[in-house]
Order: C-alpha cells, then sequence, then structure tokens
C-alpha cells in the first residue's frame, strides 16, 4: 500500500511522474460500459508515438493481416482494447527512461536483459504451465508487461544513483533479500518500494502495483496473490539463468503454490537460458 509519506519521501531523491498517463486513460475507458473500442482508438489518437506503435503492432506477422493495416481505427478492431492498453502501458512505462540515453545504458544492459527475459517467462508459464489457473485473455495479454516492468524501480534507482546503484546491483542482483536490505540502507527505499510508487502515480490496476511491491516477499506471503507468485517465479528463474547458479526446488514454495508440478523450476531455468542467450545474440 503507497502512502503519501513514502511519495514525499522518494520524491526527494528520484525522478517520479507528475500525473497519470494515456494508458490510465484507456484503462478508464476500457471500464467504462458506455464506450467502444472506438474511444479507446480516440485517445491513441492524440499521442503520435502510441498510434504509430499501435498501427505497427497491428501490422506484425502474428496477427496475420493480408491488407496492411494504416488507421487507427482498424488496428484497434484487430488488436482489442486489452492489448492497446498494454501497448500504451510499455510505451508510457519506457518512455519515462527516455531520459536515460540508452548509449549510455550500458553497466545496465543486464537490467533490460532481465526485465524482457522475465516478461517472456511470465508469457510462458501463462500460456503452457498454468493453463489449469483458466486465465482470461486480457490477464495472458498483461503477463509479458508485469514481467517487463516488475523491477521499474531499479531503473528509477540507476538514474537517480547511477555507477554506485550499478554497482550493488551487480553485487547482489541475485540475492534479492540481501539487495533490498543494502538500497535501504544506502538510498532510504528499495527498487520494490519505488517500483509500486511509481505504477501507483501511473494509475496501474492494483494487482500490477502488488507484483512489483511484493515480488521478493517470501512466497508464504503472497500465497494469495496470483499474479504476484508469478513474476517471483520468473525473476528467480531468470535470476538463476542469469547467474549460472541453479534454484533448488525443495526452496521454493511458489510452484506449489500456483499447483505446479515438482520440476517446473528446473524446466523454466532452461527456457530463461534460451530467452536470455537469444537476447545476447
Ligand atoms: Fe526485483
Ligand atoms: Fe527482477
Amino acid at each position: 500500500m503507497v502512502t503519501l509519506a513514502q511519495i514525499g519521501r522518494i520524491r526527494s531523491s528520484v525522478l517520479l511522474p507528475s500525473l497519470p498517463g494515456v494508458s490510465s486513460r484507456i484503462r478508464s475507458a476500457i471500464a467504462d460500459p458506455t464506450k467502444t473500442t472506438l474511444n479507446v482508438g480516440a485517445i491513441v489518437d492524440e499521442d503520435p508515438s502510441l498510434a504509430a506503435r499501435v498501427v505497427g503492432f497491428a501490422n506484425s506477422p502474428h496477427y496475420g493481416v493480408r491488407e496492411p493495416v494504416t488507421s487507427i481505427e482498424q488496428a484497434c478492431g484487430i488488436l482489442g482494447s486489452n492489448t492497446i492498453y498494454d501497448l500504451s502501458l510499455q510505451a508510457e512505462l519506457m518512455g519515462f527512461y527516455d531520459g536515460l540515453d540508452p548509449k549510455t545504458l550500458g553497466d545496465a544492459k543486464t537490467m533490460w536483459v532481465h526485465a524482457i527475459a522475465t516478461g517472456r517467462i511470465c508469457t510462458i508459464l501463462g500460456s503452457r504451465f498454468l493453463t489449469h489457473l483458466n486465465l482470461a485473455q486480457d490477464q495472458h495479454d498483461g503477463l509479458y508487461t508485469v514481467g517487463l516492468i516488475h523491477d521499474l524501480g531499479m531503473f528509477s534507482m540507476f538514474g537517480a544513483f547511477r555507477a554506485a546503484y550499478v554497482e550493488l546491483t551487480q553485487l547482489l542482483e541475485h540475492d534479492a533479500p540481501i539487495l533490498q536490505m543494502r538500497e535501504q540502507q544506502m538510498f532510504g527505499f528499495s527498487h520494490t518500494e519505488v517500483g509500486a510508487v511509481i505504477g501507483h502515480i501511473l494509475g496501474l490496476p492494483g494487482d500490477l502495483v502488488d507484483a512489483i511491491e511484493n515480488h521478493h516477499l517470501p512466497a508464504v506471503r503472497i500465497r494469495n496473490q496470483p499474479l504476484t507468485l508469478i513474476v517471483s517465479l520468473a525473476d528467480t528463474v531468470v535470476s538463476a539463468a542469469l547467474s549460472g547458479t541453479t534454484v533448488r526446488e525443495e526452496l521454493l514454495l511458489v510452484p506449489r503454490y500456483l499447483g505446479l508440478k515438482e520440476g517446473t523450476t528446473i524446466e523454466l531455468v532452461e527456457l530463461a537460458r534460451e530467452e536470455i542467450r537469444e537476447l545476447a545474440a
């Protein structure tokens, strides 16, 4: 639960968004029964870079369109409102880091690989391993996004503290509880707290903010938050794959809480290794 005091404390050190953005308006339009995909399209129309992204996405081979899609209206009809929401959210969150010149990201590249691989593993979990959860299509679609943004706070802390933060994460990124403790000691807050505050200000759905805030909590404390459990598992296997360490199945309750069979974690670490190899290629 994000508090005003927390926002004030973090804002004094880290750049935070000032207002909810376009994704929040799109989400409100989706939730409003009087609004249609056309209304969602009208919001997209007001943001040229998002409009280009939406049209580009509708033309991707995944959607198999015969004639090129050229209008927002067509693109929205093909993609559907929930996919548009995910695209707007991703664009907004990535746009938030425009101040970080990609050429100078250098040392933070591992953070991006970790973020993208976690998004991909969340998607694989949803489509291949968690079919028994009967996730709705929009929940499936949102899994990549939540995996991608789960360490949002890390990018902000990198923006604010640069070398000191990179050094800390390189030393401790595979030991999340210790990393969080050191973040608290050095900066007065942790990346999960910063990420939750940004998510709250941007008006992200509550279960996404919970997943950002709680993905490093012990499994027993998040057993009733399926989205957080999924992110926590994906984060753990991607970290293991990146560091070359193994996840000891008997220490991991998350797969059990998600109703996954024994051995799933090992299989997921292998899949994460493949994703990372692909991203590095
Ligand atoms: Fe994290
Ligand atoms: Fe992570």
